[in-house]
């Protein structure tokens, strides 16, 4: 997705869907810019009802800026699942047992736009956008969404005499499958930088509740 024509561009990128209002509900995948030579951040956040708080980073695997590469989003009533290339990197589960309000009541779009975030997204702020290599550019390709019907917790997918039982079209109906589950652990092993469910120091009163759910 994001090809830039400077690899030193430092600003941010920004995919999300969205809903509007003061108690929105939104994912994103964010590319947090960094000085020549030095890895981008990919940083995803989930909002529901308009609280978000959710932060979790990796460094990929790859030069983002080099090449296009696929970000997709799976979103149902029982997860959100975050990829890279068809790699699981993030799992958000419905937690409502547990009181978190999923995003489930209201219809997001999507957007896409690149913005000045120096304040704090580079190197924590450290490291200021180089005006002097403007424009900045990011270009994308091949988008696509594909919808499932869902009521009474099944989903019109389910049904299709699809011949698929693998691979993205079967986690509409259910969860990762025990190989992707292990990739989800290789990476969140390797290139997590940071997980909210960890941070004690940031939320002393207690992990946000969805973090135990396994
Ligand atoms: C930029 O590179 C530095 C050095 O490797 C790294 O600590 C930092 O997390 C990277 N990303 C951002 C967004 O600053
Ligand atoms: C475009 O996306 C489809 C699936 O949505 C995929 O099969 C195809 O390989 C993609 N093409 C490119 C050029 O990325």
């Amino acid at each position: 997705m994001p090809n830039h024509n400077h690899v030193c561009l430092i600003t941010k990128l920004f995919v999300q869907l969205s809903s509007e209002g003061s108690a929105h509900d939104e994912i994103d995948f964010e590319f947090l810019g960094n000085s020549s030579g030095y890895p981008y951040t990919l940083h995803t956040n989930v909002f529901s009802q308009g609280k978000g708080n959710r932060e979790q980073q990796f460094f990929l695997w790859f030069d983002p800026t080099a090449d296009f590469h696929t970000y997709s989003i799976l979103w149902n009533p029982q997860r959100i699942i975050f990829f890279v290339d068809n790699t699981p990197i993030r799992e958000f589960k419905n937690a409502e047992s547990r009181g978190v309000p999923f995003l489930k009541n209201q219809p997001m779009r999507i957007y896409s736009s690149l913005w000045n975030a120096d304040e704090w997204a580079t190197q924590g702020g450290r490291v200021k956008t180089d005006w002097t290599l403007s424009p900045f550019t990011a270009s994308y390709r091949n988008f696509s969404a594909n919808a499932c019907i869902w009521s009474s917790g099944a989903s019109s997918c389910s049904s299709s005499s699809s011949s698929s039982t693998s691979g993205t079209r079967a986690w509409f109906r259910q969860g990762l499958d025990a190989k992707s589950r292990v990739k989800l652990r290789w990476v969140q092993k390797n290139y997590m930088i940071y997980n909210y469910c960890t941070d004690t120091m940031r939320f002393p009163e207690g992990i946000a509740p969805e973090c135990g759910m396994n």
